[in-house]
């Protein structure tokens, strides 16, 4: 066997209830950062290839399993939770007889790191029993404690509220990830006894059994303990994801994109910022968004799932959600992008323009107050300030076409579904129910009456009547 890349499976115990978090949803599908707890345990093991990964579920599992559906990941429920000893052993159906090791993570501790858990599989590889993540932690509180035998091994490990006040006192702490080596472990956890203070199958008794029967296992001291972090309630979760956001901050720093404030902005671990993106203040940054290098996202924005070209500039505060920003393009500030929003290269989107469903061709522009409802606009569009698509007839949606090169005059209503031609003008405060053709003015404005020194004859008039009352 290599030392550096032992052969292992994955245990993932997610089975627990929860019940500190008071939600209906299950605790490892809580997201921190844009993604559940869960997936970053699981991505934090999945470049080290293991063999086979479970994830053991109780609480919540349609849920869990159905989140995991498609990774060839494989699923043991536990129902109800008897314990972490209890947890790892029902795996033992799916898993027995491989011989490999078997590496033991919780799904609510989701700061562990790659690097750690190599370092964990290569000493583990050259212990009979495997090895064990440890912490050294000046307030142990209520971890279980290592107790190490002469040769600086794992002879125990004693839960806090098992524990004698000397044992109380040891400050190296057990993280809760383990790689054990499969065939002895299944053994001793056949023979667990709930004979502690809650009545629970402790995975830790059969460490102690397996460093008793001949199988050494090795305490591996964490260099950073923030690593073992875990989630019990809504408190650690904000903390774990304060963790994360530094993490994901740092990580873009280091790749060249400007973050004017690393600490007032949300960055979901799944964005991608291409190199000298810079990003303001209180933005937040979610889901699949992508940002092409040069763009500038200013103050106060929420960009989902938004997909940005290069060198285009996000003014203060632009929404946008399932949107495409094309390459140049200037949107904002206070602009809504919603789902199905499609922008070329060098639009303009400006303040108080709502757009849903609307495709805007090269050069096209929409700079103030306009609502923009399942819009096909060409290239060169112009769209004067307060346009309105009437998409909705109260039924169903329509579209509204606005060919290359249209211009559309301030305060005009486009009652769909209709089109305007090529090239085509549109007057100023129409209601456009027809289409219009290529090249034509179209204008549906009243016409306007002048009616010379009515002012004053109508103050003459008020004089008049209130001489007659005095
Ligand atoms: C466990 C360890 C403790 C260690 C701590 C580190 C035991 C007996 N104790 O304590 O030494 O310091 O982790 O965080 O193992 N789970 C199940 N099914 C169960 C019980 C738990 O799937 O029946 C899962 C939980 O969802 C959780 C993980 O196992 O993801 C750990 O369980 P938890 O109850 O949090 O263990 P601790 O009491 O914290
Ligand atoms: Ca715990």
């Amino acid at each position: 066997m290599n030392q550096d890349k032992p052969e292992f499976d994955v245990l993932v115990l997610a089975a627990g209830l929860g019940t500190r978090m008071k939600s209906h949803l299950p605790k490892v599908l809580h997201p921190a950062s844009g993604r559940p707890l869960v997936d970053h345990v699981l991505r934090s093991v999945a470049p080290l290839r293991p063999a086979r990964t479970v994830v053991v579920v109780g609480a919540g599992a349609q849920l869990v399993e159905g989140f995991l559906a498609g990774r060839g990941i494989e699923f043991v429920r536990q129902d109800p939770p008897k314990g972490t000893g209890d947890a790892v052993r029902m795996a033992r159906p799916l898993l027995a007889g491989s011989g490999r090791l078997l590496l033991i993570l919780s799904g609510d501790v989701p700061l562990i790191r790659t690097e750690t858990l190599e370092k964990l599989l290569g000493v583990a590889a050259n212990m009979g029993g495997g090895a064990l993540l440890t912490a050294r932690l000046a307030e142990p509180g209520a971890y279980g404690r290592i107790v190490r035998d002469p040769m600086g091994r794992v002879e125990r490990i004693v839960e806090a509220r098992d524990a004698s006040s000397e044992e109380r006192s040891i400050g190296e702490v057990n993280a809760g990830v383990y790689a054990l080596r499969e065939e002895p472990l299944w053994g001793e956890l056949a023979l667990l006894q709930p004979s502690n203070a809650q009545g629970e199958y402790y995975l830790t008794d059969a460490v102690e059994a397996l460093s008793r029967g001949g199988f050494p296992v090795a305490p591996v001291v964490l260099a950073d303990p923030q690593e073992m972090a875990g989630v019990n309630t809504r408190a650690e979760l904000a903390d774990v994801a304060g963790a994360l956001r530094g993490r994901i901050a740092a990580r873009h720093l280091a790749a060249g994109v400007t973050l004017v404030d690393p600490d007032g902005v949300w960055i979901d671990d799944t964005v991608e910022l291409a190199q000298d993106v810079t990003i303001h203040p209180w933005v937040h940054l979610e889901g699949t968004t992508k940002i092409g290098t040069g763009s500038v996202i200013r103050s106060f924005c929420r960009l989902a799932n938004a997909h940005i070209g290069e060198n285009a500039e996000i003014l203060e505060g632009v929404v946008a959600n399932n949107a495409e920003i094309g390459n140049r393009s200037h949107v904002g500030p206070w602009a809504h992008l919603r789902p199905g929003t499609r922008l070329g290269e060098e639009v303009k989107v400006g303040n108080f323009v709502e757009t849903k469903k609307a495709t805007l061709g090269r050069g096209s522009k929409a700079s103030h107050l306009s609502y923009l409802g399942d819009a096909q606009i060409g290239e060169g569009v112009n769209v004067g300030a307060g346009t309105i698509t009437c998409n909705y007839d109260g039924v169903d949606k329509h579209v509204t076409v606005l060919e290359d090169g249209v211009f559309i005059g301030s305060d005009s209503q486009l009652v769909a579904p209709v089109t305007v031609g090529r090239g085509a003008y549109v007057g100023a405060g129409s209601t456009i129910t027809k289409d219009v053709p290529a090249g034509a003015l179209a204008i549906s404005r009243s016409t306007q009456k002048n009616v010379a020194g009515w002012v004053s004859k109508k103050q003459e008039k008020r004089r008049e009547k209130s001489e007659k009352k005095v």
